[in-house]
Formats: C-alpha cells, sequence, structure tokens
C-alpha cells in the first residue's frame, strides 16, 4: 500500500495553495473574532480594553500605525471611527510614524495592527507610543507575540494560522476589530443612539453569510484573472472606503503576480494619472460607496472616454454599471460602512487566480516575508 501524502497537503486540507485555503476561510474567521464580543446588540470590549468608560470618554485622537496589509486595515479604520466615534484618527505606515516626532500625549489611543505581533518596525512604533505616556492596544492575530505582550491592551483576531505570505482572512478580521472597537467607543461616548448601534451589530453579524455568497464568484473571476494575468499594468479606483479597499487589492496583487497595479482615489485621476489610461489599459473600478457612487460614475465614464477596459466591482442590483462597464462583479449588500469586507474577496481571488495563471509560487512570492521581523 502506497499512501501519498504529506503533511504540507494535509494542512492545505484540499485547497491547491494555502492563499486559497485561507480565503475560503473568511466567513469563519470573522465569525470567530465577532464571538464573545457583542452582547445585548451592543459590542463589548471591556475584556480587551482595560480602560474606564471615563479614561475612554477621555481619548482625544486615535493613531493607527502597521505595515502592509495591516496598515490597510487602518485606513479603514480610520473612517470607520470618525464616522462612528466622531474623533480624529491618523493612519501611519509604522516605519515613518517612528521617525516623523508623532504628537503624542497621555489621551492618545495608539492603536497597533499586526498579524504576526513580531514586525519590528510595528514593534518599534508601540514602543515610541509607550515611551511618550499615550496608550497602547494591539490587533493582533498571535497570541504571546511581542506586540501582544508589550500593548497595554490586546485584542487578538481569531483568523487562526495564517501561512501564505499575502495576507487575507487576517485582513478581514482586522476589519472586524476595528468596527467593533468603533462601535464600543460609539456606546461609551455616546455618540450614535444605542439602535444606531445595535442595526451596525446586526449587519456585522451577517456578514459572515454575506462573505460566504461573496465567494461563488469564485468562478467568474477566474476567468476575468485569466485576461488579467496577461498585462503588466493596471490600476484601481475607488472613492472613500472603496479607496482603503482599492489599495489592498492593488497590494494583494502586487504581492504575487509581479504585475504592476496602483490604486488611486478616484477623483484625483484627473491630476495626473489619467495621463496613463490608453486603450485597453485594465481599470477595476469599485463602486460599492452609495453616498459617492454617482461621483464613481462619473470618474469611470472618464477612463472609458479614454479607451480603459473596466471591471466594476459594484452591489447586487446595479443596472447602471453593467451599461458602463467591460465586466462587473457584484457583491451582496450591507451597510456602506462594513462593505470593504466583502470587496476585498474578488480582490484576493483576483490575485490569487492571476498569479496562478502565471505560473509563480503563490504562498512564497519573491523577495518578500511573511513576518519582517528586521528594520
Ligand atoms: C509583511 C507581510 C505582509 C504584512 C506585513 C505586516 O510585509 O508580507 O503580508 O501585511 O508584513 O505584517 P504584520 O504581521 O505586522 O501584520
Amino acid at each position: 500500500l502506497r499512501v501519498d501524502w504529506d503533511i504540507v497537503t494535509a494542512e492545505k486540507g484540499g485547497y491547491d495553495h494555502f492563499m486559497l485555503k485561507e480565503i475560503h476561510e473568511q466567513p469563519r474567521a470573522i465569525r470567530d473574532t465577532l464571538t464573545g464580543r457583542v452582547k445585548g446588540g451592543q459590542a463589548d470590549l471591556s475584556r480587551e480594553i482595560a480602560l474606564s468608560p471615563e479614561e475612554l470618554r477621555e481619548i482625544e485622537r486615535i493613531h493607527f500605525v502597521a505595515c502592509g496589509t495591516a496598515y490597510h486595515a487602518g485606513l479603514v479604520g480610520k473612517y470607520v471611527i470618525e464616522e462612528l466615534v466622531r474623533i480624529p484618527v491618523e493612519v501611519d505606515v509604522a516605519s515613518e510614524y517612528r521617525y516623523r516626532n508623532p504628537i503624542l500625549t497621555p489621551r492618545t489611543l495608539v492603536v497597533v495592527v499586526s498579524q504576526s505581533g513580531e514586525t519590528a518596525d510595528t514593534l518599534a512604533a508601540l514602543r515610541e507610543a509607550k515611551k511618550a505616556g499615550s496608550r497602547v492596544l494591539a490587533i493582533t492575530n498571535v497570541v504571546g507575540s511581542t506586540v501582544a505582550r508589550e500593548a497595554d491592551d490586546v485584542f487578538i483576531t481569531q483568523a487562526g494560522p495564517e501561512i501564505a505570505v499575502a495576507s487575507t482572512k487576517a485582513y478581514t478580521s482586522q476589519l472586524i476589530a476595528i468596527y467593533l472597537l468603533g462601535l464600543y467607543l460609539a456606546w461609551i461616548r455616546g455618540t450614535r443612539s444605542e439602535a444606531e448601534l445595535a442595526e451596525v451589530v446586526k449587519h456585522l453579524e451577517g456578514l459572515p453569510e454575506l462573505a460566504e455568497r461573496t465567494l461563488q464568484l469564485e468562478g467568474a473571476v477566474r476567468l476575468l484573472a485569466a485576461e488579467i494575468a496577461k498585462k503588466e499594468d493596471l490600476f484601481y479606483i475607488g472613492r472613500g472606503l472603496d479607496y482603503a479597499v482599492a489599495l489592498e487589492g492593488s497590494l494583494k496583487l502586487k504581492e504575487i503576480t509581479y504585475i504592476h497595479s496602483e490604486a488611486y482615489t478616484a477623483g484625483e485621476l484627473k491630476h495626473g494619472t489619467l495621463a496613463l489610461i490608453e486603450e485597453g489599459v485594465p481599470v477595476i473600478a469599485l463602486a460599492t460607496q452609495t453616498a459617492l457612487y454617482d461621483k464613481m460614475v462619473s470618474n469611470i465614464e472618464e477612463v472609458k472616454a479614454r479607451g480603459a477596459r473596466v471591471l466594476g466591482i459594484a452591489l447586487e442590483g446595479d443596472e447602471e454599471l453593467h451599461k458602463l462597464a467591460d465586466e462587473v462583479l457584484t457583491i451582496p449588500r450591507t451597510l456602506s460602512l462594513l462593505t470593504p469586507v466583502l470587496t476585498v474577496i474578488p480582490l484576493q481571488l483576483l490575485a490569487y487566480h492571476a498569479c496562478v495563471a502565471r505560473g509563480y509560487d503563490v504562498d512564497k512570492p519573491r523577495n518578500l516575508a511573511k513576518s519582517v521581523t528586521v528594520e
């Protein structure tokens, strides 16, 4: 009897690569990250954050500090916290933050986001913030990591071990942590009514099922990826939260397919980048933010007029984009604030399948490491 079996194949659980397995684990990771953190329709992080309600009310500003994909989660955090809590939020790449003499006071909450909890620059930023007397909350996926040990408060995401270098389920879990943080602060500080917050929480709890439905786009995405895989340059555009997701989608593609791509706020295109749009240039246009939809449509018309080949990412039931874009992928509807969790999924799948089509090593891209523990 011969059994063709090895431990790595077994760990991939039937998937060809860890990245694909981890993309598909997202509904579970979202659900587990929510578990135990919602009580009576409100987000409750009193177990994660030891600050008293009075202390939480005294926070004057929030800094998100992180690297790579975790930084992109922080960008979503700025929109979410400012919207729900009305506190000014800054987002910094850790390697910049530590050298720019940031304004830190005891009333600054510094949120470091790190999947591994071992990234050297993020750790240095954490130490800098603590030295200045600020409170540090870590959002990390690894219990007992250096970041988790050194921070004042810790939120452990429940993504489970992430093996692929390109981060997927850790990112969506970080988003969930950030939503819970925003909802918790809004509740304590009374910036939104309990009914409004309960409505957001209800939609948050609906995300695992919607993520499951979004994963069903995979067949359609694979076909589109075969075309994208032949290109050498491409653009992602979006406004508001869609811009934050565009940055993450573009990073995923660069990391594993080595295709050059750039993410732009759609409104900024006309200030330079529009010069690069010519016949056949692929543009991935994210149009899931209802309040910004009409503006996005004009931007898509702008690039179409110059010959771009547009792949739109829209909400289910969107008829208009079908008339305008060459291809459209639709994601289930939820609150605009929560869509990043779903919008990123087709972009992760696109990067994955384009990488497979190009024949590169999905889980171990060249020049990159899962955790960067040197400066
Ligand atoms: C490396 C990884 C990225 C990750 C970044 C931050 O560059 O390749 O996927 O986003 O580090 O890692 P962290 O563990 O701090 O989230």
